[in-house]
């Protein structure tokens, strides 16, 4: 057999999988038709709006107006009157003084992070470890560029406080506010308490609570009352309530200019597609308004887990829209899924490594644009096939 030169790569790429699947970590993707009769407590629509009518039709509308793409970087021909009043409503919404909006909220991490860290020589990045991995990438960029980084333990002011206290510089704290993975709540307000008395900028990324905590659903940092502080600087996707796409940093007006005038990840990006951003504009609107939806995903999560407890497994408290549910080990956790997977249950696993504490879970997402009746028999299913 001929072997291509320099295909030692390709060799090195198949051992690599071959090792992986050795070890149990292969992934698998799984396309799924338009009518899908998956029952989906795995997505992150919380609130149903990816399939809303005025969502679709806002989407519909500008797609007949601008075409499918954003044509350009933002800062070229990538920016439209839909861009532009999306972030102005944003703005206004989550009161700061200025919204920028991004591709993904992947590339708004990594934008925010890395502007913040950088503004001043010697910053120090205090890391909560459960962050989510756009955080994490942000943070090694900030470190690149010659931060320093502590990761400190998951939910701990007094860590944070240490890591200030010994620092005695500038200093950003980077967290989550509802968690991704386990769905708990970050101590805001101490976190800021503790950033604050050093002189520290906090920085929260609010993707799983936005539209779903908060005053009209502005998130949990509105929530803890820190709309508008000066050292805030939130982060957030539509991809999860908005169920659209991109991703924003909210904060004072002298970060957007300089994320406009050097944000790599929103420089050298394509816009999101205009389409998307004019669903996310309708989806804000329903946001809002949507006391009753916020409600609705409180009483589910509140029904499903007195629910999963009640057959004796164990939930932590649910700050918002994600029910962390614990597996005995990781191939059990695999296991699981699939079994659930089997009977038309959709859910997510996790896993070492890509759990931060080595533990595995399963991980339910409450959907208000699920009935109520498949709702309920999607738990049946998660609690008959528990291992
Ligand atoms: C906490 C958190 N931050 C950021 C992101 C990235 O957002 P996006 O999917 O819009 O890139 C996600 C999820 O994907 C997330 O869970």
């Amino acid at each position: 057999m001929r072997v291509a030169r320099g295909a030692g790569w390709l060799d090195a790429l198949r051992a690599a999988a071959a090792e992986r699947t050795d070890r149990g970590l292969r992934r698998e993707l799984r396309p799924r038709p338009p009518a899908d009769p998956v029952v989906d407590l795995a997505g992150n629509d919380y609130l149903g709006l990816a399939c809303h009518s005025e969502v679709v039709a806002a989407a519909a509308g500008a797609l007949h107006e601008y075409g499918l793409g954003a044509t350009g970087s933002r800062l070229v021909r990538g920016c439209t009157e839909i861009h532009a009043e999306l972030e102005h409503e944003l703005a206004r919404w989550l009161g700061v003084e200025a919204v920028l909006g991004y591709s993904s909220g992947y590339l708004a991490n990594l934008g925010a992070v890395r502007a913040v860290a950088g503004a001043l020589p010697g910053t120090l990045v205090v890391s909560d470890a459960h962050n989510h991995a756009s955080l994490v990438d942000g943070c090694r960029m900030a470190v690149k560029d010659g931060a320093t980084l502590r990761v400190v333990p998951h939910a701990a002011p007094d860590a944070v406080e240490a890591a200030l206290a010994a620092h005695g510089g500038p200093a950003v704290v980077v967290t989550e506010s509802v968690y991704s993975v386990d769905g708990d709540l970050a101590p805001l307000g101490d976190l800021h308490t503790v950033a604050r008395a050093h002189g520290a900028v906090l920085l929260v990324d609010d993707a799983h609570a936005t539209g779903l905590l908060g005053p009209a659903g502005a998130g949990a940092v509105a929530a803890a009352g820190l709309t508008g502080e000066p050292d805030v600087v939130v982060t957030a996707t539509l991809s999860k309530s908005f169920g659209a796409a991109g991703g924003v940093v909210a904060g004072p007006g002298a970060l957007h200019r300089h994320l406009v005038d050097t944000s790599r990840t929103f420089i050298y990006d394509t816009g999101l597609p205009p389409a998307v951003a004019a669903g996310a504009l309708a989806a804000l609107a329903l946001i809002r308004a949507g006391d009753p939806m916020r409600a609705e995903v409180r009483a589910r999560a509140r029904a499903a887990v007195g629910r999963l407890r009640a057959a004796g497994l164990s939930v932590p408290e649910p700050a918002a829209g994600v029910i962390s549910v614990a597996a005995p080990g990781p191939d059990e956790a695999v296991a699981w899924a699939a079994a659930c997977r089997g009977r038309g249950v959709a859910v997510g696993c996790f896993r070492p490594p890509s759990t931060p504490d080595g533990r595995s879970r399963l991980r339910l997402t409450v959907n208000t644009g699920i009935a109520l009746d498949d709702f309920a028999k999607a738990l049946d299913v998660i609690i008959a096939e528990r291992p």
